[in-house]
């Protein structure tokens, strides 16, 4: 392109766009306030309804290469804005069989953002044709060299959209105010099978070309790729197993209760709207327990802990189903009503299948992690991020991913449905997925229709202003116990007092004898003042730093550098260098970062660095925001 019309080209996309885009409100006569503070993108005034991506996958130059082919909406624009970041754009065409090359500049990069894609059109130009290629910088790719899979013979690579990641791997208009159908030509080496949040092939075509259809309208956050030497595993009618071939096995025994999950979320809130449910086992560096692309849950395999005990993850995940990909946060502001909701429909589901002890146990915990998160916001004098409705204006979508939105949200829900009555609010609920499916909701939005909903129509006075718009938590919270995990707390504080619990009646306790929950509690019981060879004691008998869940093992290594209890180290090294898992690590290396002996800053650095390798960009950013900042 020539110098001079681009800079003629700039001066009129500058001024053209300057304000950020509003939004396309559904309800007509109000005007909303809400905007997308992490979105360039004019939608406002052109938007995608149709991607069709044309992709080649070039594991030797790490490099995803080709086109995404926009299919906008009506429009007198004369620019369109997508976000891009890390991208090499090679040329820009409109038009669908008679494609004309046209202009376009790339903004100054924003760090978080990454920089706004202006190009040229005509008023109702229906086809934009973006020409790209990923390169180093792209942050959704983790490519995976063979070494770091199960098998160790073929390479991997999986993609992360959530939250604003997907302008690294494609040029796209990437707010959730704007939903989106699909389409993919994919061509992957043909010993590899590609699989998409979209419909999915069962097994691998001899040629590596795979065609994939989304037919319901996705935020750009879900849109998602693995490659690898995976292998499909029915589990029922319309879900199943993906996983390298080395866990087929394992997974089909861990997710047995996948079908009945599925009918339980069903009964609960209404019909599974998008056909089938998978979920695909990734290799360990996936930074995420579980991720709710649709049609395809993409896991870590530290959910294979061998007796079902961490399932709640894909609770979780297939809550999302409905809570975030069928109503979908309008800005990542509101992320509490995508991630709050699924964790109380998550539990819901937990109940159903396991009884409400389980499920009590579950949220007792989270009102564990959830006290330590408000303590730790106030005490560091960030009270305003204990606000169920954030602003991160200027800040990272990811720094709203914590306790508050997970924890005080669903605590929230479930204040409201002990005010309400669980007949009511199941009935409420219901009815909300119902009138916003396939639609982006703001919370000022979900205020208004509970109130119409649920508070006026039963005369409920409820202080939602307070959980929403202010810190901590509210004094009418719910207060959820658990015996069980009581009877847990009481065997810490023995320990604690100096009893030793493998004496009298208690002495063959053995770690089956209690869930994970239970023992996670035990362990977060215990004081930071018990002796070193207390906690090898306890190890030796109940071994969790060696052969416990993973979930544990979290717990276990915490507590062993706050009591500064090293001989855990070769079991803690393995766990950060195998596990990328973002909440499975970062506890353990900010732990270390807090010991008041300097030796654990240094070994946590000397171990990252071992380990950095094997982390997602996600991770690894995490980390080193804990480790040198
Ligand atoms: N959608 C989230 C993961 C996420 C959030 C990715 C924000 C990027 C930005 C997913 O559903 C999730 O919450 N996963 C949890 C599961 C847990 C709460 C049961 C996880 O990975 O641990
Ligand atoms: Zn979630």
């Amino acid at each position: 392109m020539k110098l001079v019309s681009l800079m003629c080209l700039l001066g009129l996309l500058l001024f053209g766009c300057a304000s950020s885009p509003a939004d396309t409100n559904r309800h007509s006569g109000e005007v909303s306030e809400t905007r997308d503070e992490h979105s360039y993108a004019n939608i406002n005034e052109i938007r995608t309804e149709h991607l069709h991506l044309d992709l080649e996958i070039d594991f030797d130059e790490k490099r995803v290469s080709g086109v995404a082919r926009h299919q906008m909406s009506k429009s007198d624009a004369d620019t369109a804005v997508f976000d891009v970041k890390g991208l090499q754009i090679d040329k820009i065409t409109i038009g669908k069989s008679n494609e004309k090359e046209t202009d376009f500049v790339i903004g100054e990069a924003d760090e978080i953002l990454g920089s706004p894609l202006f190009v040229k059109i005509t008023p109702g130009t229906e086809f934009i044709n973006i020409y790209y290629q990923t390169t180093k910088e792209t942050e959704a790719i983790d490519w995976l060299p063979a070494e770091l899979t199960a098998s160790k013979i073929h390479p991997y690579m999986y993609t992360q959209g959530q939250a604003i990641l997907t302008r690294s791997w494609i040029p796209i208009q990437d707010t959730p105010m704007n939903r989106i159908t699909y389409s993919a030509d994919v061509k992957v080496p043909s010993d590899l099978l590609a699989i998409m949040s979209a419909n999915n092939p069962k097994e691998k075509s001899s040629t590596g070309e795979y065609h994939f259809e989304m037919k319901q309208r996705i935020p750009a956050y879900l849109i998602a790729i693995a490659v690898g030497d995976i292998v499909y595993n029915s589990l029922g009618d319309n879900c199943g197993v993906y996983s390298e071939p080395a866990y087929a096995d394992d997974c089909a025994f861990e997710f047995t209760d996948m079908p009945k999950m599925i009918e339980a979320a069903e009964n609960l809130y209404g019909e599974y709207r998008w056909e089938q449910f998978d979920i695909v086992i990734l290799p360990y560096s996936f930074p995420f327990g579980g991720m709710e692309n649709p049609r395809l849950t993409f896991a870590n395999p530290t959910l294979i802990a061998g007796d079902q005990s961490l399932v709640t993850v894909i609770a979780h995940e297939l809550a999302h189903s409905w809570s975030g990909n069928l109503v979908t946060n309008s800005t990542w502001d509101d992320f509490w009503l995508n991630e709050g909701f699924t964790v109380y429909f998550e539990n819901r589901i937990m109940e159903e299948l396991y009884g409400k002890e389980t499920a009590d146990i579950l949220a007792v915990i989270e009102r564990q992690e959830l006290d330590t998160a408000l303590e730790e916001m106030e005490n560091d004098g960030h009270s305003e991020d204990t606000h169920l409705k954030l602003h991160l204006h200027d800040r990272s979508p990811d720094d709203g991913m914590t306790d508050i939105a997970y924890n005080k949200g669903a605590y929230f829900l479930r204040t409201l449905e002990h005010v309400a009555g669980r007949e009511k609010f199941d009935t409420f609920l219901r009815n909300y997925f119902d009138s916003h499916a396939f639609e982006t909701i703001s919370t000022e939005e979900f205020v208004n229709y509970l109130d119409s909903e649920l508070l006026e129509p039963n005369s409920i006075d409820f202080n939602v202003e307070e959980w929403i718009y202010q810190p901590g938590l509210p004094n009418n919270c719910v207060n959820i116990t658990s015996s069980r995990l009581n009877r847990m707390i009481k065997m810490a504080e023995d320990v604690n007092n100096g009893k030793d619990i493998f004496m009298g009646s208690d002495g063959d306790l053995k770690r089956s004898d209690f869930i994970t929950q239970e023992w996670q509690a035990f362990i977060r019981g215990l004081s930071t003042d018990i002796s070193i060879e207390t906690m090898i004691k306890i190890d030796e008998k109940l071994h969790f730093s060696d052969q416990a869940n993973r979930q544990l093992k979290v717990e276990w290594y915490q507590l062993a550098v706050r009591v500064g209890n090293k001989s855990v180290r070769p079991e803690m090294k393995e766990h950060l260098v195998l596990v990328g898992r973002r909440w499975y690590i970062e506890r353990i290396y900010q732990a270390l970062k807090d010991s008041d002996d300097p030796d654990d800053l240094v070994w946590a650095k000397q171990v990252y660095d071992e380990a950095k390798n094997n982390y997602h960009f996600v991770s690894k950013s995490t980390i080193e925001e804990i480790l040198y900042n």
